[in-house]
């Protein structure tokens, strides 16, 4: 079978790790992948923009099934374009896309369906915005409403600092287009929790709870990145949590999907704040977060093949979805200076013990080693973004900490920065 997986992140070698698993033989593509998804199948140098570039080679290398990582495609139509042309593809559509390509749809469509989420209102004109920060009490949370790569975030603590903000989005347009619509936002506190499930737009499934570490510094301090590490399980989340959950977000926002004429099939994934009984949504995503997905997919035990074709062709409810019972945790090699700026094109040192996936380590933990900003030249692999490699361990919470934090400490690139945290709440 052979499959186009699209993206270049820690997420797309972690699908690939996944696919390449399967019972199923495949031939695997990447577009346009990284250093280590290189690795386990071909990099196809087509961008996740370029829809027109990978539907043309998909069609002409007779591809079987395409699997979507990121949501700039997603948003782009791919699934719709993959679709038409008669192409197996995993992922949702535009329409369904819009719960994450416009945060004002999203909060619409939460309010519609009565579903919490906090307070809000949306403009598209400085003037108006500027009044409503004026006149409302702060912290306040000004959101570019269309894509930003997870910086579209501000929590505003007074009038002076939100009208500044209004600015460089309005009038800088430091977004772009993503900034001509704003969502200003009642500030939550409570705990964070991200939460996925898989759907055929008939039953959906959810896949095992867990935590991102989503600040630069160690205690959750600094600024946003895109995910430093993550764990699994969630160790704040209870089967009660997780019944509330299904019951007051994932039902009721499935439901509102198909009174919205919107089969939605794929991942959705829910940003949420607990804060004491109530649950709220700050966000949906429409694809597996990243890093989440590499702490997750290594427990997977089911076929991730049988999986993306199921939701395909709409049966699901017959899949079952098997996780193994062990602790898995994924920890961030990140560039230096990242999220802001960094060098890239260091060469990456790996001890000549280490090898990518699938060995159990002296600490009796089973450890996977993903790329994700790297790039493959020759036989030495160079770094090529923000967040480089993914050190990821399973097996039992404190043994699965020390094997990454060892294993970390085997691979070599300048400027390596790593979270020394991650796992700390097992
Ligand atoms: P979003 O991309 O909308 O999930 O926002 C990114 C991050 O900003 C979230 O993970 C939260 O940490 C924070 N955030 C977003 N909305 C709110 C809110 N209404 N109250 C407090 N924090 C928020
Ligand atoms: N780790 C958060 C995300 O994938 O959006």
């Amino acid at each position: 079978m052979k499959i186009l997986i699209i993206g270049s992140g820690g997420r797309e070698n972690a699908i690939a790790y996944a696919v390449k698993k399967s019972k199923i033989e495949t031939e695997i593509y990447c577009a346009p992948g990284n250093g280590g998804t290189e690795d386990i199948g071909i990099n196809v140098p087509i961008k996740q923009d370029d829809i027109k570039g990978l539907l043309d080679f998909a069609l002409k290398n007779k591809i079987d099934l395409t699997v979507v990582g990121p949501e700039i495609p997603l948003s782009l139509g791919i699934t719709d374009e993959f679709t038409a042309a008669g192409l197996k593809i995993f992922g949702p559509d535009k329409k369904a896309a819009l719960l994450e390509s416009s945060k004002k749809f999203s909060k619409d469509f939460l309010k519609k369906y009565n579903i919490k989420t906090a307070g809000y209102e949306s403009f598209d004109d400085l003037n108006k915005a500027e009044n409503y920060v004026k006149n409302n009490p702060h912290p306040l949370v000004i959101k570019a409403s269309g894509l930003a790569a997870g910086k579209g975030v501000f929590i505003s603590k007074d009038a002076e600092e939100s009208k500044k903000i209004l600015k460089s989005i309005f009038i800088d347009k430091i977004f772009g287009k993503s900034g001509d619509t704003v969502v200003i936002e009642d500030y939550l506190d409570g705990f964070e929790l991200s939460y996925m499930i898989v759907t055929d737009g008939i039953s959906y499934k959810p896949l095992i709870t867990s935590m991102d570490y989503k600040k630069i510094g160690e205690g959750d301090t600094g600024e946003n990145t895109g995910g430093m590490g993550a764990i699994t399980p969630n160790p704040y989340v209870s089967e009660d949590l997780i019944n509330k959950i299904n019951k007051n977000v994932i039902e009721p926002s499935l439901e509102g999907l198909k009174k919205e004429g919107i089969k939605y099939k794929g991942i959705l994934y829910a940003g949420l704040m607990i804060k004491g009984e109530d649950i709220y949504v700050l966000e949906f995503n429409v694809r597996f977060g990243d890093p989440e997905t590499q702490a997750i997919l290594i427990r997977l035990e089911s076929d991730i093949i049988e999986l993306f074709l199921s939701v395909i062709n709409e049966n699901l409810k017959d899949y079952d979805l098997i996780f193994d019972n062990n602790d898995s945790l994924c920890l961030v090699l990140a560039s230096g200076g990242y999220p802001k700026d960094y060098k890239t094109g260091y060469e990456i040192v790996f001890d000549k013990n280490l090898h990518s996936s699938g060995l159990i380590d002296k600490n009796g933990a089973e450890y996977f080693i993903f790329h994700a900003g790297t790039k493959k030249t020759g036989e030495k692999y160079l770094t090529d973004g923000g967040r480089v490699l993914n050190v990821c361990a399973k097996g039992k919470g404190k043994e699965i900490i020390k094997a990454v934090y060892d294993i970390a400490e085997k691979i070599d690139f300048k400027d390596k920065y790593s979270r020394k945290d991650i796992g700390k709440t097992f």
